[in-house]
């Protein structure tokens, strides 16, 4: 018997508009009218996952009260773009290695506080955050254990997370990145993959958050660094004010922003102080 055809199954302009002001409500990621096929090919599997015969069916169950949440959780998934690597943008990584956080230390240990707070808002499968934890362990060594460091990873896509956790890496992980120092010190082998090992595990938390929740942003009180690189070309101008004004709040005077390497605050935030290094900038809540 020859299986029907499954794009037979297609998403209209009414529903796409329908759909996609539904996810961009609840999560402010944004998809343009360019991005109706994309949407319709990363939805077409779930569809027929759930036996669906048409994606007015599954608008329905999406917006359905008693499916939302879990519906959403999976339309997360698979959605959103996980694209993220160890070290990835060099220099900033530097900077914040051999400048700011050294000079945070130091302004810090003259007022007797040893709480340093670093957040990286998208982490996706936490190379970002992991790559953070290998710097400051390299950075302070034995000083390590005079400082108390939390480094707290979050996103949307509750699989991506658990990929995280899980702390393991193949190849692709390590493009852009070839210093086999580092990954001999903190990764060890584990059936052709490499996995972080637990010293540096142990530095870092991972949790979900949705950035559209304003309110969920707020309980990250204090904080020293926030990394938010390569998710706000995901939303319009509205949501990354709305984040990037909530970041502000929560950073500590004198705290940092730090965004992905074609990324920038122009039009959307004028109350951060941009300061320069050759090859870069970040932002300080001044
Ligand atoms: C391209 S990755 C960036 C990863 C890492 N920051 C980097 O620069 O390598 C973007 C991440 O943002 C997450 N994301 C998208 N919308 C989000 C939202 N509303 N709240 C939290 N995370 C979101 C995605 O799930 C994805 O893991």
């Amino acid at each position: 018997m020859i299986a029907a055809p499954i794009n037979g199954k297609k998403l209209s302009p009414e529903l796409f508009l329908r759909l996609r002001d539904f996810i961009y409500d609840k999560s402010g990621i944004f998809f343009p009218e360019n991005k109706l096929y994309l949407l319709e090919g990363r939805l077409l599997n779930r569809l027929n996952d759930l036996g669906m015969q048409s994606f007015n069916e599954y608008v329905n169950h999406v917006m359905g009260y008693s499916n939302q949440a879990e519906e959403l959780t999976r339309i997360y998934n698979l959605v959103t773009i996980n694209e993220t690597y160890f070290f990835r943008f060099p220099r900033q990584l530097e900077v914040f290695s051999k400048n700011l956080l050294p000079d945070l230390l130091k302004s810090k240990s003259q007022t007797a506080n040893s709480r340093i707070k670093i957040w990286s808002a998208a982490a996706s499968s936490g190379e970002e955050l992991f790559s953070l934890a290998m710097l400051i362990k390299d950075g302070l060594g034995s000083r390590l254990e005079n400082w108390d460091i939390n480094l707290k990873g979050t996103d949307i896509s509750k699989s991506i997370l658990e990929h995280a956790k899980k702390a393991e890496y193949g190849n692709n992980s390590f493009r852009g990145y070839e210093n086999k120092q580092y990954k001999e010190k903190y990764f060890e082998s584990i059936g052709g993959r490499l996995k972080v090992k637990d010293d540096i595990r142990d530095m870092v938390e991972f949790d979900y958050l949705n950035l559209n929740d304003v309110s969920a942003i707020r309980q990250n009180r204090n904080l020293d660094f926030i990394f938010c690189r390569n998710v706000l070309i995901y939303f319009d101008k509205e949501m990354k004010q709305r984040v990037i004004d909530a970041f502000y709040d929560q950073l500590n005077r004198g705290g940092y922003l730090l965004l992905g390497e074609t990324e920038s605050l122009h039009g959307i935030n004028s109350k951060f102080k941009v300061e320069h290094f050759a090859g870069t900038f970040v932002y300080q809540k001044a």
